[in-house]
């Protein structure tokens, strides 16, 4: 374990073990919708899967915080012989995703994004609602992401502070959450909207009430699978995957000291969200 430590944190891990877990990391729960996309296209892989739920919510937090935070995480799962790390967080990604690599070059660090450009292809000339937090929406990544794509659709930012702490307490459907939405939702003043983007990682567990509110009229995008792909071609470049044929095993931390976390956790990964 701490030969491993010290090679991929020096200059060459050709050696690394394919056979070591994957690190799949967020603020709380979130990242939960993501790690099912990976499982789903690489089951052969055994996962730790760190929810920071005694610091969430991110997404309110300056960068700072939020880039300490992530790289305290980080360096955790680097302990445990991760081979690979999934920073399964929009916010996280956002305020420490170019920093992580800088500081670790030989790791391969993959950083979730909001699904824009998705989105913005399949609602050509359309209005995209980016839904997200406040970080992710203020941060340079998303700017530059938006400058890329702005010219071809409307794009309105929304930050939902207070929607994660909903998926924290496992409430994915109330009138208390639906009256949360609305409220947001009802700034729109009514407008069109064709695509959505659900830019963090929490609003998947509430896609179906998400969409509701839309009258199931709106595409909904978000970058789980986008993520789980760019894990794959990024593991096959540099001949990290696993060469197993059996299942993989998911290890499940949370920060939290409350036990119903990690019950949560496996929850949110089993459930149904169509
Ligand atoms: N799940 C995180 C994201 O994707 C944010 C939630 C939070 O504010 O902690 O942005």
């Amino acid at each position: 374990m701490y030969k491993l430590k010290r090679d991929i944190r020096g200059k060459d891990i050709d050696n690394m073990m394919r056979e070591n877990p994957i690190g799949i990391m967020d603020s709380g729960m979130g990242g939960i919708s993501v790690l099912r996309e990976i499982t789903r296209l690489l089951p052969h892989e055994d996962y730790i899967f760190y929810g920071d739920s005694k610091n969430a919510p991110y997404g309110s937090r300056t960068t700072e915080e939020i880039y300490e935070l992530t790289a305290h995480v980080v360096e955790d799962m680097l302990d445990r012989g991760v081979k690979a790390v999934v920073i399964a967080c929009n916010t996280a990604s956002s305020a420490a995703g170019k920093r992580l690599r800088e500081k670790y070059p030989q790791l391969p660090i993959i950083a979730i994004e909001p699904a824009l450009k998705p989105a913005v292809i399949n609602c050509p000339g359309g209005r995209v609602l980016v839904l997200a937090t406040e970080a992710t929406l203020r941060e340079t990544k998303f700017a530059t992401l938006m400058e890329a794509w702005k010219d071809r659709a409307e794009i309105i930012k929304m930050p939902l502070p207070g929607l994660p702490e909903f998926v924290e307490r496992g409430e994915l459907d109330s009138p208390e959450l639906r009256k949360f939405l609305m409220g947001h939702f009802n700034k729109l003043e009514g407008k069109r909207v064709d695509g959505v983007v659900l830019g963090c990682t929490h609003y998947p567990f509430v896609r179906r009430v998400i969409s509701e509110l839309f009258n199931n009229e709106v595409k909904i995008f978000d970058g789980a699978a986008g993520t789980a792909r760019q894990l794959r071609r990024r593991l096959y470049a540099r001949n990290l995957l696993n060469p197993s044929s059996e299942p993989g095993h998911i290890t499940w931390l949370n920060s939290s000291d409350d036990p119903g976390m990690l019950e949560l956790s496996k929850k949110l990964y089993d459930i149904r969200l169509d």
